[in-house]
């Protein structure tokens, strides 16, 4: 190869690298990217930061390709700590109410296994339903009443593997409310259920997913009048 072959070569790959370049950079003229303001998604009661994405767009330091960009940068990270995310106005964020103590026999005697189901389309993006489906997560058939992590197919985190016992309706409704706190290390990406009223709702659908469901926990009255001495009863 001669000096001339080799130059041609090498101005045909920059030629190319160039054009790629100049394709890139009038594709992004012409389709700038832009954030939606709300989110395509939204899962009911699933809590998540309220971010006005608009605004933090504004206060973002603008003109990163211009003079001074960098420095702007700069001093917007090294005061990260102290950027006020803005907030929509129009959606405060989500501040747990303090719930009624209502023990969970008697929420799952009141559950709704149909709003269970569509409450528990945030697991589907993980969990199969089905029988042998596993997917991120194990499937959950059959899972009320199962040991836990006990799907042979499915590879669980040694947090989870160091489990013993199976799910009972208590231990599902503990897990579901806070799954990194239930099981530290756990490998389940999900922040989990307030409301003490979906977790019982999605435990009940759950409890469907098996030939023979497990028989649901007693309710034991504790309700003030059954706590009061029967009539004839002295003392
Ligand atoms: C982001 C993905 C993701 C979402 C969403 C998710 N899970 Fe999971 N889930 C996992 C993973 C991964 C595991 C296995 C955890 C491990 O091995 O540490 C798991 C494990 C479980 C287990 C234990 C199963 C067993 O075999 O012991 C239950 C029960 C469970 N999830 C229920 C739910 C329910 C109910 C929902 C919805 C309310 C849900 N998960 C949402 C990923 C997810």
């Amino acid at each position: 190869m001669d000096t001339w072959e080799r130059l041609k070569i090498g101005t045909a790959v920059t030629g190319t690298a160039l054009a790629f370049l100049v394709i890139h950079w009038i594709t992004d003229l012409v389709f700038p990217e832009t954030y939606a303001v709300k989110p395509g998604y939204k899962v009911a009661d699933v809590s998540e930061l309220q971010v006005d994405l608009a605004s933090l767009q504004r206060s973002w330091p603008a003109g990163l390709s211009g003079q001074g960009g960098r420095a702007n940068v700069r001093d917007f990270m090294s005061n990260i700590e102290k950027v006020s995310v803005p907030r929509s106005a129009e959606t405060p964020p989500a501040v747990a109410a303090p719930e009624p103590q209502v023990d969970l026999a008697t929420l799952l005697a009141r559950a709704d296994a149909a709003k269970g189901r569509q409450t528990a389309q945030v697991c589907t993006s993980c969990h199969s339903f089905d029988q042998g489906q596993d997917r991120i997560g194990p499937s959950l058939w059959g899972v009320v009443g199962r040991n836990v992590a006990a799907d042979k197919a499915f590879t669980y985190s040694s947090a989870f593997a160091a489990q013993t016992g199976s799910w009972t309706y208590q231990r599902l409704d503990h897990y579901l409310t806070n799954p990194a706190k239930a099981v530290p290390g756990n490998k389940m990406g999900f922040a989990g259920l307030r409301r003490a009223e979906d977790r019982a709702n999605v435990i009940a659908f759950l409890r469907t997913l098996s030939p023979s469901p497990v028989p649901l926990p007693k309710v034991v009255e504790t309700s003030p009048q059954s706590r009061r001495s029967p009539p004839g009863s002295s003392g």
